[in-house]
């Protein structure tokens, strides 16, 4: 009989270690995420949720261990070939990241017009999609100075969708927004999800947001994966802290 084999993970992150200034940040993350899911990673603020993720693009390189992307190392590429794979992986920053100076259309058409030679009309097109997607089709011509954080929030997820990205990175989608705006985003980044298949991982401290949003559950504590389960194991937990994280979020 045929051997069933599951396909391979999209992210595989072994023994991630990361220092600054001789701090230890992380001290051995090893995680899974596997295609097609939304993987959350909670913990609480300065725990290096940021900096976890920020390693599954490539805009920082660990110290010691591996992250794999779709089976492939991302240890010593060169910029050239991270600048490819950040196509792939797009990320919405935990501030949004926008430019200041262009206006909400000219901000998703940015990848568009660094990463293809698609003409005006093309471009046009699909900043359009975009717009309609997170539902800001009346937004194109304001600058991010006009919006208010959630309507930023879903300027900077349109941009991050713009290259088709095989997997979304989201850095805190709805830290700063009162319950119903961070009801929107939740149920966008669900649904885009469901609609376009991608992989994501989202870090957030907002254990509502994050079971409105994720298939499977990591909690970051003292530099590692100190719990790893799914809905049903989280609300379960009888670990210490995973628990005093549902207790606080009832
Ligand atoms: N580039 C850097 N240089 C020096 N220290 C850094 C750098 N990036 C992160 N750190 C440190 O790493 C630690 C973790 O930071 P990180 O931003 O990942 O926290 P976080 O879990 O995302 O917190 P929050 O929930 O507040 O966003 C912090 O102590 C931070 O000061
Ligand atoms: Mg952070």
């Amino acid at each position: 009989m045929r051997q069933e084999r599951s396909p391979a993970p999209f992210f595989s992150i072994r023994g991630l270690e990361k220092s600054f200034n001789n701090k230890p940040v992380l001290t051995g993350v090893t995680l899974d995420v596997e295609e097609g899911e939304t993987l959350v990673v909670l913990g609480a603020s300065g725990v290096g949720k940021t900096v976890l993720l920020r390693h599954l693009n490539g805009l920082l390189q660990p110290d010691r261990g591996e992250v794999r992307v779709r089976g492939v190392s991302l240890n010593d590429r060169d910029e050239e070939q991270l600048a490819e794979l950040r196509k792939d992986v797009g990320m919405v920053f935990q501030l949004g990241g926008l430019f200041d100076s262009l206006t909400v259309y000219e901000n998703i058409a940015y990848p568009l017009r660094e990463h293809t030679a698609w003409r005006e009309r093309e471009i046009s097109r699909r900043v359009g999609e975009l717009l309609a997607a997170v539902e800001l089709e009346r937004s194109g011509k304001l600058y991010p100075a006009e919006l208010s954080g959630g309507m930023r929030k879903r300027v900077a997820l349109a941009r991050a969708l713009a290259l088709e990205p095989k997997a979304v990175l989201y850095d805190e989608p709805t830290t700063g927004l009162d319950p119903l705006a961070t009801r929107k985003i939740n149920l966008l980044i669900r649904n885009l999800q469901r609609r376009l298949g991608f992989t994501s991982v989202v870090v957030t401290h907002d254990l509502r947001s994050a079971f409105a949003v994720g298939d499977r559950f990591a909690l970051l504590d003292g530099g590692k994966v100190c719990f790893m389960g799914n809905r049903e194991t989280v609300s379960r937990a009888e670990d210490g802290l995973m628990k005093e994280f549902v207790e606080a979020a009832l």
